[in-house]
């Protein structure tokens, strides 16, 4: 039997959380093959200790023969320490009205005190993926408060953008998700990202050759930028099954590798194709032995550079916002 690994979850009274924390005690994330220490972290609030104990307790009834160890606590030092991953989830979601730049002020602190914790008592190469908006500049503000852990191993979630515009090309040319190849979603998880199919093909023939130009840029663009606002309206809630179901695919690509297959993740720019370097930023990566590359050398056409500028405009005004936030705590 393998060591087990501490996966510390954040938000686990939440939504995302009662759909995450099951899938990956039932091992669709890290394997079957992989035992998992499980330790979850709530709001220091009697309601949401409360409830949390009661997810625990429901863990506990499913006798989940992967599952080593659950623990619940509201003090990010004991959910941290010793972490080979933490999924950070738990932050304020966004209501109709808002956009999820909007989330900044009531969301920054909550990184700021957890990437420090990180910083002082997980694994030296923990992973870590944000998932509370505005994530990219979330896991920015968590990187600048962790300088002891590699920069690389901040990422947020992209992938649920990702899926979201795998389904909607799928249904588009009527084939497969799992057909299409070498899609990726540039930029920032908010109004301004960039599904881009240039690169993309289904069965080695290119995407661009089975859709008009007038259905992905008036259409598929906006249907990926606004999916999220989309669901909020219909479900009076923010996405929560689908966002749980992409963080499992995100961290299980990362570990277990994505053959060989382009995904998305916002990761900290290396400074490719012009983005500053230090941004968390959507890329095309590939991930293999337990680390990911960014996919270099794609050709960029004029189109998409106004796309990476309006990006970079929107993460550089969060970024000037929580650095002073981060200076100030
Ligand atoms: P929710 O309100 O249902 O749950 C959030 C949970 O986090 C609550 O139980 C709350 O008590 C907890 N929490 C708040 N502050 C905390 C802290 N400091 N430590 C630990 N727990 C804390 O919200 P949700 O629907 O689960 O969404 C969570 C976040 O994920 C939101 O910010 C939402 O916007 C974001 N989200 C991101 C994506 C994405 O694609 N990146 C997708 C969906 C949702
Ligand atoms: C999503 O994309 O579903 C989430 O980021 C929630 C939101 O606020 O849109």
């Amino acid at each position: 039997m393998k060591t087990p690994m501490k996966v510390a979850v954040t938000g686990a009274a939440g939504q995302i959380g009662y759909s995450l924390l099951f899938r990956i005690a039932a091992g669709d994330m890290l394997g079957e093959d992989q035992p998992i220490d499980l330790c979850m972290l709530e709001r220091d609030n009697e309601a949401s200790i409360k409830a949390a104990r009661g997810v625990m307790m429901e863990l506990d009834d499913c006798a989940f023969p992967l599952l080593n160890k659950v623990c619940s606590t509201s003090d990010p030092s004991e959910c941290f320490r010793d972490a080979d991953i933490a999924m950070l989830v738990g932050a304020r979601p966004r209501t109709a009205d808002m956009q999820r730049a909007d989330l900044l002020a009531a969301n920054a602190q909550i990184f700021v005190q957890q990437g420090r914790a990180i910083n002082n008592v997980a694994k030296p190469d923990i992973k870590v993926l944000v998932v509370g908006n505005p994530c990219n500049t979330n896991a920015y503000i968590a990187r600048k408060c962790a300088p002891n852990i590699n920069p690389k191993n901040f990422t947020a979630m992209m992938r649920l953008d990702h899926n979201r515009t795998l389904t909607q090309v799928a249904q588009k040319i009527n084939c497969k998700v799992t057909d299409i190849e070498g899609l990726c979603v540039w930029g920032n998880h908010g109004g301004t990202m960039f599904p881009d199919l240039t690169h993309s093909t289904v069965k080695g023939k290119p995407v661009m050759t089975m859709i008009d130009k007038t259905w992905y840029l008036s259409d598929l663009v906006p249907t990926v930028a606004g999916r999220g606002g989309a669901i909020i309206k219909a479900r009076g809630h923010s996405s929560a099954a689908s966002a749980a179901n992409a963080a499992i695919d995100h961290i299980r690509s990362w570990i277990k590798g994505s053959n060989d297959q382009i995904v998305t993740m916002a990761v900290p720019s290396d400074g490719s194709y012009g983005i500053p370097e230090g941004l968390t930023f959507g890329f095309p990566v590939v991930c293999k032995d337990g680390d990911y590359e960014i996919v270099k050398g794609l050709e960029i056409d004029d189109f998409h550079k106004e796309f990476f500028a309006k990006n970079i405009k929107a993460l550089e005004e969060e970024k000037a916002i929580v650095d002073e936030i981060i200076a100030k705590s």
